[in-house]
């Protein structure tokens, strides 16, 4: 394994002897710090789906191990029948989530190792597969801390930064993206002021976010998600910082459902809103966000989960989308590892991408 967050492991990573997925079971945060150890591609395709791993970045990490893991398990030598084999495994892995374009994005990259494979060998591809996955983990740590900077110039000490689910490092593999700026300055003594929204219906901001902030010595303080707005009516907010799970090539941003009106609110109050996400948050094939699509999520959810018994009456309608698009218009910024990205984005995000 490679070095430990500041929570002291891995949010995904492949284990000493890279024959397994290695992960902190996110669903039993903060009473439980569980690890789990899979190796079958149906445990970490479920892992993904039941969000034991989650957050775009950390969903793309897990899946480059996985299907490396199934790359190794395929027993030929035969290029066209590990093809055959490898591309069931990835498309397998792919129908996991369909929002985070970062799950196809991880895999589209390990599928070009195969593709360029051909005259090497099984086993030669079988190795690059392995430096490949272990480059996007490496990668997804630079471009947290890249952003943490862009984003930490934007702010000064003291300011009140608020904050929708889990973009922290247990979303990513170090620093989060929209947390990255608030661990570097409270590193440099900014002496920020935290407001997590706690996020229904799965509770990333309060189990996750308002955690690992904690545990990291910051002021934090949590809110339900209906009270983001009255925080920012009484002037406690200077600037929102969420991340996305897929940017389209327009600026509008698909993100945890719930932060379209938080951008709303943003907006009636004159709060900055970033967005802060890696390149490979961003989907330049993907026009608006009219074109994301947005994965459904089990009614059990909202009506029991979470509860010792139901807190709904049985049978009722249930409206359980995972994530919403923001409009690019209420968007004040896209910090990427590339700098601070601004209006008009359909061009400051195309350029960004050939820098
Ligand atoms: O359903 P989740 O918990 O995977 O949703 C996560 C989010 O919406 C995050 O904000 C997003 O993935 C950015 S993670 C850096």
């Amino acid at each position: 394994m490679t070095d430990k967050n500041k929570l002291g492991f891995e949010t995904a990573a492949l284990d000493d002897e890279a024959s397994a997925l290695v992960i902190i079971d996110q669903t039993r945060l903060p009473n439980e710090r569980k690890i789990l150890r899979l190796t079958t591609q149906k445990e970490i395709w479920d892992a993904i789906y039941l969000l034991q791993v989650r957050g775009a970045p950390a969903i793309g990490v897990a899946a480059a191990y996985g299907i490396y893991l199934a790359a190794r398990g395929i027993d030929t030598t035969d290029y066209d029948v590990f093809v055959k084999k490898f591309s069931a495994a990835r498309d397998y892995l792919n129908s996991a989530r369909p929002t985070a374009v970062n799950l196809s994005w991880a895999l589209s990259r390990m599928g070009k190792i195969v593709e360029a494979g051909r005259e090497d060998g099984v086993s030669e591809i079988k190795k690059r597969l392995l430096a490949e996955a272990r480059a996007i983990q490496a990668e997804d740590i630079e471009m947290c801390r890249k952003i943490g900077e862009h984003g930490l110039s934007l702010l000064q000490p003291g300011m009140g930064l608020l904050t929708h689910c889990n973009a922290g490092q247990l979303a990513t593999s170090r620093y989060g993206t929209a947390t990255a700026p608030m661990y570097l300055g409270h590193e440099r003594g900014y002496g920020f002021r935290i407001f997590c929204d706690e996020t229904r219906p799965l509770l990333q901001g309060a189990r996750l976010t308002a955690y690992e902030l904690s545990e990291a010595g910051m002021d934090v303080t949590l809110l339900c998600d209906g009270m983001a707005a009255s925080a920012m009516r009484n002037g406690w907010v200077d600037a929102v910082f969420t991340g996305a799970d897929r940017v389209a090539a327009n600026g509008d941003a698909a993100n945890k459902i719930g932060t379209f009106p938080l951008a709303i609110a943003a907006k009636r109050f004159g709060v900055p809103f970033y967005i802060c996400a890696p390149s490979s948050t961003v989907d330049l094939h993907t026009p608006t966000g009219k074109d994301i699509k947005i994965e459904q999520r089990p009614a059990e959810e909202v009506t029991t989960m979470w509860y010792k018994e139901r807190m709904a009456p049985e049978g009722v309608k249930v409206f359980n989308p995972a994530f919403d698009v923001t409009d690019a218009d209420l968007i004040t910024a896209i910090i990427t590892e590339k700098g601070v990205l601004r209006p008009p984005f359909t061009d400051s995000l195309r350029a960004a991408a050939k820098a």
